[in-house]
């Protein structure tokens, strides 16, 4: 067997043989290791196989060969061709945008799904209410502390990702992407309904729907953590810290 056939089947060899876990068990190999080792793996086999000059004109005879030989010049300048052609393929493929692209600047609100199932029942999102909201105007001052609960869990759960100011700047939110979103200002949960943050807090980003995805949110799902009133008691909080309303059924 010729030398430059051996050493493309030994690195093809390791290469297969680095792959095998990944195949095997689903325990894959970083390729950015792979690289590292095929590389390092290629360097040292190529110097053991020129160790001497006669060895190493053994190695790189046929591609001398190929280079310097007037009767090969149609093979050359096709080799030539396809090589960069080649490159620039396995380059397109590499940087090549897809859909993950969508995450990080998400601005539009993912629909949500008509019914989930939590806390052992269904809900209908298209007409459940804050049970808590009424109190408000029936009850204010239940309702006022109702917020401050809210709060009290908002501190002990949400603001490590949405920030003690409810502007999506918590300790964790640099280290995330997409970041943690913030509920300051017109434009954020003024444009939801409840039900729908209800979804999003008791779902969170394991719940938003595969089709539109990957969303890759570390939003976690609140529903094995707060009872189902501790949700609406921080929906509560999130809209009144912000001054926001929540958005309405249009009846
Ligand atoms: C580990 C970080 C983290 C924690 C803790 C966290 N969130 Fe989130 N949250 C996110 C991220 C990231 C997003 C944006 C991605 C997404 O929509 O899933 C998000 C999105 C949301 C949304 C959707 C807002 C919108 O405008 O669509 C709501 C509502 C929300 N979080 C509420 C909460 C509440 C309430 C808590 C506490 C009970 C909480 N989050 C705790 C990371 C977190």
């Amino acid at each position: 067997m010729h030398k430059l056939l051996k050493l493309f089947l030994l690195i093809l060899g390791i290469y297969v043989l680095l792959k095998l876990p990944g195949l095997l068990f689903g325990l894959p190999v970083p390729s950015s290791l792979i690289l590292l080792y095929l590389f390092f793996a290629a360097i040292v086999t190529i110097l053991v196989m020129t160790t001497s000059d006669a060895s190493a004109n053994e190695l790189f005879s046929p591609i001398i060969a190929l280079l310097e030989e007037p009767a090969r010049v149609r093979q050359r300048n096709t080799i030539f061709v396809i090589l960069p052609l080649f490159a620039a393929l396995i380059t397109y493929l590499a940087v090549r945008p897809d859909s993950e692209g969508v995450v990080g600047f998400r601005s539009v609100h993912p629909a949500p799904p008509a019914v989930i199932e939590a806390y052992g029942q269904t809900y209908d999102l298209g007409t459940l209410e804050n049970p808590l909201r009424s109190l408000e105007s029936s009850e204010p001052e239940r309702f006022r502390s109702y917020v401050k609960e809210g709060g009290d869990i908002y501190f002990q759960n949400c603001f490590f990702c949405h920030g003690a100011k409810l502007d999506g700047r918590g300790h964790y939110a640099h280290a995330l992407t997409p970041r943690p979103l913030t509920f300051q200002g017109s434009d954020t949960i003024s444009q939801l309904q409840e039900s729908y943050v209800f979804w999003r807090v008791v779902k969170g980003g394991p719940g938003l729907p595969k089709q539109a995805g990957p969303w890759a949110s570390s939003m976690p799902a609140w529903e094995g953590i707060l009872n189902e009133e501790e949700v609406w008691k921080v929906i509560l909080f999130i809209y009144d810290y912000t001054g926001n309303k929540p958005r309405q059924w249009s009846h």
